[in-house]
């Protein structure tokens, strides 16, 4: 009897409460402090999440949920060489037998991810938050995986089924308006995602995911003017972030390369896109994207592919999504090794059987100059570019590329059919007169 108790009472001592009221298993308060900040400094887009992660994993290196985190921030980075730490701290939760049921399942949706099955970690993460519409963490992952997905409806309707369960007093509450902004832009409702994407700004200006949304709204509507307004004088406040500031810079070079003023995104990408030291996804990708703009309205970029390619070379020439990886062929000159791998397996690998094998081809084809394999290859393909993921924005390039090849092969007919589709979604659409298509 009094060992019962007494086991009770230790349970109770070890579980502590994070910001928005759920429950964690964690050996002592600090721990559980330490934690609670590393998940809002990732939700924050801070420099350093994993320092409060590091804290949390020393006042107590058995809890589940830093475990959990530390597995995901390790698959967030995106390196293949960092899957087998994400796998052992899986590993190490599976060992444990006192997790309660919300730490299972994040155990289960990291596991998901370590096999590479995106979709099965979302279907957990969402899972968790039909009983806890307040986990932030999960709320967040999901977020940033359907993105990946090419799933635009779950990217604004996470964060919808989300807002019911917050009001204006909730941590937090601005971080998810921004993230709603963002999945109704994609959606293509811009009025929406204007009014969500301002009011998120104006609660947290150094949030810039929030003015990261507005400006997508801007690009998608050709406000270029507004834009670099919107962009530039907010720069005070998110140019504190992470590695998501290039891409924020990248939005900026965006509205000057779609405005015609090519010497200023150029100059915006030596001192502002190209990171020293940036190597995540993400920073490749803004990179490779703009050099490949800069190209395609006629720049001579010099160099600078080479740069870039060796740092993707560094991280053994491919990425864990696929998203990336056609970026990462642009730079390259060739299709990721990973990319034909026959023994690869999960989600990354059946959407490069789709579309991803084709869309590097077809890209390498361009760079190369080969425009009528270019124009082969990612024909068929193009209306199925929403499968790599990424936004409307980053995945313009892959039909600006098929249009550029269409005109150098003077396949006209083609080329208004692309602007035609291009339209849908950008009714405004300008570009550089290199584009210009001949009228029927
Ligand atoms: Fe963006």
């Amino acid at each position: 009897m009094t060992g019962a108790s007494f086991s009770v009472r230790s349970a109770d001592e070890a579980m502590q409460r994070d910001r928005l009221g759920l429950q964690l298993t964690a050996a002592n308060g600090e721990a559980a402090r330490a934690f609670d900040d590393a998940v809002w400094a990732y939700v924050g887009f801070s420099r350093e999440p994993g320092v409060p992660l590091k804290r949390a994993l020393q006042a107590d290196p058995a809890m589940p949920m830093a475990l959990c985190l530390q597995g995901y921030f390790m698959h967030l980075m995106g390196l293949p060489a960092l899957l087998a730490k994400a796998r052992s701290a899986h590993a190490s939760l599976e060992s444990n037998p006192g997790l309660n049921p919300r730490e299972r399942a994040h155990a289960a949706a990291l596991g998901a991810w370590c096999e590479g099955e995106l979709e099965r970690c979302c279907e957990i993460l969402d899972g968790i938050l039909r009983e806890q519409p307040r986990d932030f963490l999960a709320l967040k992952l999901a977020n940033y995986l359907y993105f990946y997905l090419g799933d635009a409806a779950n990217v604004r309707d996470g964060p919808a089924r989300a807002l019911p369960h917050w009001d204006q007093s909730t941590p937090g509450y601005g971080h998810l308006l921004a993230l709603h902004a963002f999945g109704l832009e994609e959606c293509g409702d811009y009025a929406a995602a204007e009014r969500a994407g301002r009011r998120a700004t104006e609660i947290n200006p150094a949030d810039p995911w929030a003015v990261h949304a507005v400006a997508h709204v801007m690009e998608m509507q050709e406000r270029s003017t507004e834009g670099v307004l919107w962009i530039e004088t907010l720069a005070p406040h998110w140019d504190t972030a992470n590695f998501f500031r290039y891409h924020l810079w990248w939005h900026l070079a965006l509205m000057h390369w779609g405005a015609g003023r090519f010497d200023e995104a150029l100059r915006l990408y030596d001192a502002r896109v190209w990171g020293e030291g940036s190597n995540e996804n993400l920073s490749l990708c803004n990179d490779i994207s703009l050099l490949a703009r800069l190209e395609l309205a006629g720049v001579d970029v010099g160099g600078r592919w080479d740069a870039v390619a060796k740092v993707v070379r560094e991280q053994s020439g491919s990425s864990v999504l696929a998203f990336a990886d056609a970026h990462y062929a642009l730079a390259l000159g060739s299709a990721p090794a990973a990319v034909g791998s026959a023994t690869s397996h999960g989600t990354t690998a059946r959407v490069h059987d789709m579309i991803g094998r084709a869309v590097c081809e077809g890209v390498v084809a361009w760079r190369g100059k080969d425009y009528r394999r270019a124009t082969e290859l990612l024909t068929p393909v193009r209306k199925d570019l929403w499968k790599l993921g990424g936004s409307h924005a980053q995945r313009d390039l892959f039909v600006l590329i098929l249009l550029d090849s269409a005109l150098q092969i003077g396949d006209q007919t083609l080329a208004r059919t692309l602007l035609t589709e291009r339209a849908i979604l950008r009714p405004d659409g300008r570009l550089p007169a290199q584009f210009t298509v001949a009228k029927e």
